[in-house]
């Protein structure tokens, strides 16, 4: 009922708008239910899902369904998801240096092909800024949803000083992290990609967990589960080094995939460069998920994500192999109750990862 008021009246009406402004908007709404608890706690009553608990990389989710990283860059409304029937929520891409991404427009819709195009180029707050949103909201909220923060290089950061850019990045944010993703797969940060190569990788996935075991020990506690996002665009020969470099850095997960710079013949797209998302993706993301799985027989965590557009879609993914699922372009295109519906249909597969 209320996903087709979304799609009948809702959805026209934002699609006139410019895709950015209706983002900011949605943050704007959400941040206002919170400003209502008792509206929070009846969306979330209305909106919880009959979804299963997974654990994975020791991390316990209610439901196997998230936010897809991009839609709360800066940390403004990810105590909020719940309301939406998601199991979790990544936060980011956030950067060591607070940076305002590329002049807009940058994010285009496709509507015909259920698809966005985005060249964002990481805006957001920085690494200090979220940092402090991040601790004065866990003290006035109560943490309902298992939080994952991803990092990303900071623009004008060359590609050969990354190394010590993410790591202050991490340890800026490593606190208030459930697991921390290295997105390495942007394609709109000029020479990120690169860093899924043989010449960078290891060294930035063996700094980073290195950096994350003295942290953890000089804490006593537990290192966080780091988990790495990946492009589509990766060759096979590319994602088998990419998973020795994974296993040798015991690395906790992947998630497969984030957008495509390819542009699939058979959809009709606007001429825009970044990053392709939505139903052109699906796909692309499936393959991938599936290799990945059979390479490491099922054994790596997996979250899948890209072109999640129904249940069909969600449930390919898993029978695939993934362990979790990530949404984004999805929501946009049936929005806020999207998530439970996908969720919910995924409530038979009760499946315990460690
Ligand atoms: C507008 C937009 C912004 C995004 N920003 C980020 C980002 O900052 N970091 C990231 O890792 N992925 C980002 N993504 C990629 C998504 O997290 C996801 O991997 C991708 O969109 C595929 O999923 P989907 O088809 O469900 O959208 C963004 C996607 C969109 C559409």
């Amino acid at each position: 009922m209320m996903d087709i008021l979304y799609e009948k009246v809702c959805r026209p009406l934002f699609f006139r708008m410019d895709p950015e402004k209706v983002h900011e908007q949605a943050i704007f709404a959400l941040r206002l239910m919170g400003k209502v608890p008792l509206m929070h706690t009846l969306m979330r009553r209305y909106n919880a899902s009959k979804g299963k608990p997974v654990r994975l990389f020791g991390v316990d989710f209610p439901n196997h369904v998230g936010v897809a990283a991009g839609f709360d860059k800066d940390a403004q409304a990810w105590h909020l998801m719940d309301a939406l029937g998601y199991g979790f929520v990544e936060i980011g891409t956030v950067t060591a240096l607070k940076q305002p991404g590329n002049p807009r427009p940058r994010v285009f819709r496709a509507v015909k092909e259920q698809a966005l195009i985005n060249r964002m180029g990481f805006p957001n707050d920085g690494a200090e800024q979220i940092a402090a949103r991040l601790k004065a909201d866990l003290r006035k909220h109560k943490r309902h949803l298992p939080l994952g923060i991803n990092i990303g290089k900071s623009k004008i950061i060359p590609i050969d000083q990354a190394v010590a850019d993410y790591t202050e990045c991490f340890l800026a944010l490593a606190d208030y992290a459930d697991y921390m993703v290295v997105n390495i797969s942007s394609p709109n940060t000029p020479d990120l990609r690169k860093l899924q190569g043989d010449t960078y990788l290891p060294d930035l996935l063996g700094h980073l967990q290195k950096t994350n075991r003295e942290r953890a020990k000089k804490l006593g506690q537990n290192p966080l589960p780091l988990v790495l996002k990946i492009a589509p665009d990766l060759s096979y020969p590319e994602i088998d080094a990419i998973l020795t470099h994974i296993q040798q850095n015991e690395f906790a997960g992947l998630i497969a995939t984030n957008t495509t710079v390819a542009r699939p013949p058979q959809y009709h797209l606007p001429a825009e460069t970044g990053g392709l998302s939505g139903r052109p993706l699906s796909q692309k993301a499936l393959d991938i998920v599936r290799y990945i799985a059979l390479r490491t027989e099922g054994k790596l965590p997996l979250i899948g994500c890209g072109g999640i557009m129904d249940t069909a879609d969600a449930g390919r993914l898993m029978d695939a192999g993934a362990h979790l699922l990530q949404i984004y372009t999805g929501m946009i295109y049936h929005g806020p109750f999207f998530a439970r519906e996908i969720a919910d249909s995924l409530s038979w597969r009760q499946r315990d990862w460690v």
